[in-house]
């Protein structure tokens, strides 16, 4: 991992001004840059930056396809007009293969061949989708993305993983592919509902609770509100997930071992997102870090005091701890989760706060725990 930060010295640093009509600030105060070393040591550039300022150098000199959903287009006009562009539908109904197949077309369509370049613009399910179609299309096109939600910015759009659901169940079909660029403006998270944002914190949380303790403590002593409103706290919190994730993603690119640490709380988090569409993702991790906070003191590997400052700060953040579904109804939906290694799962838990470990563990020993 490289990282390289710049300080544009025209600029003062601050909240900048409120958003444009674009919703873009137009403001580059400075720009972080992390650098994933892939396996064939090349590199894929994570830049917390500007958009209007930093884009066209990212930008390959090709024909430039965005792949959007409609929020974003309403939101920012004036970015994805700029490029020919294609709408999917929103919510995690949409992430399948039908709407893959329907961007494949609509690419055909338009005699995008291997020399254009793909941009998705948007959350998780844009990036995700973006990424498997440009993977896919043609054996494979050169690809970057703009994300655009806090969740997408920390996690989804970083790491090379992409893909979509199969009959409902979670990131079935896909490829490990990391992007050229992945472009993050901390202005465009003005934008977002407050829930959204929330929910990407869960992700962040969950960095935290991997490998940065530090991290993990700022939401002890930070409120949401300070979190989203000091722009220096903003970017503080999404470089340090961004280096937990591109850390462990260059130990470990196609997931062999280590980069399995990144589903922490995930296991669970799909087996609630299966049995229930109350949460958002980011919810459902909230909902999944609980419970292996409590399997983990189970286990030995995490004291109760630590459990209950993790439960803690997540509640600070006004995330769920619980999901209401019954505990043998997640173990059932577990068991069709796609990290199952035959009659195993590698769980994921805490070993104190700011390190885990991967333990095998069999449904039946998951579902003895009873955590009702
Ligand atoms: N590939 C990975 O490694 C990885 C990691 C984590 C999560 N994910 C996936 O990410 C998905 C969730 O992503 P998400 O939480 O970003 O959800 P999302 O993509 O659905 O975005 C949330 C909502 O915010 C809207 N939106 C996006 N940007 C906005 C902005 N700037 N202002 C206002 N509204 C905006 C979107 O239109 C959408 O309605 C899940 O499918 C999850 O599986 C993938
Ligand atoms: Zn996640």
């Amino acid at each position: 991992m490289r990282e390289i930060r710049y300080i544009c010295p025209i600029y003062s640093c601050g909240p900048g001004p409120p958003a444009t009509a674009a919703n873009l600030s137009g403001n580059p105060t400075m720009k972080d840059i992390i650098e994933v070393r892939r396996t064939d040591g090349t590199f894929s550039t994570v830049a917390i930056g500007n958009v209007l300022a930093d884009l066209p150098a990212l930008l390959p000199d090709r024909r430039v396809i965005v792949i959007t959903d409609a929020n974003v287009h309403r939101r920012y006009p004036d970015l994805v007009n700029r490029y020919e562009h294609i709408l999917v539908g929103m919510g995690e109904t949409n992430k399948t293969l039908i709407t893959v197949g329907n961007v494949y077309s609509e690419l055909l369509a338009r005699g995008v061949d291997r020399k254009c370049f793909i941009l998705g613009i948007g959350g998780g399910i844009v990036t995700d989708i973006a990424g498997f179609v440009a993977s896919t299309y043609m054996r494979g096109l050169r690809f970057g993305f703009i994300a655009s939600t806090l969740l997408a910015q920390v996690d989804a759009s970083v790491g090379g993983k992409n893909g979509v659901n199969v009959d409902g169940y979670k990131n079935m079909a896909g490829t490990f592919n990391q992007p050229d660029f992945v472009l993050c403006d901390t202005s465009m998270l003005r934008t977002l509902p407050e829930r959204e944002f929330r929910a990407g914190l869960a992700e962040i949380i969950k960095s935290g609770l991997i490998a940065d303790r530090e991290l993990f403590e700022l939401f002890e002593r930070h409120t949401i509100d300070e979190l989203r409103d000091d722009p220096a706290l903003l970017r503080r919190i999404i470089t340090g997930a961004v280096r937990v994730k591109a850390r462990i993603v260059e130990a470990d690119e196609r997931e062999t071992g280590e980069r399995k640490k990144l589903n922490l709380g995930h296991t669970f988090a799909h087996a609630v997102e299966k049995t229930s569409r109350e949460f958002l993702h980011g919810e459902a991790v909230a909902i999944g870090l609980a419970m292996i906070a409590d399997l983990s003191v189970r286990e030995g590997t995490l004291t109760e005091d630590d459990a209950r400052r993790i439960k803690e700060a997540l509640t600070r953040m006004g995330l769920p701890l619980a999901s209401g579904v019954e505990y043998r109804k997640l173990v059932r939906a577990l068991e069709m989760d796609k990290k199952k290694d035959a009659s195993q799962v590698s769980l994921i838990l805490m070993n104190g706060i700011g390190d885990c470990l991967i333990r095998p563990k069999s449904f039946e020993e998951i579902g003895a725990a009873d955590m009702d």
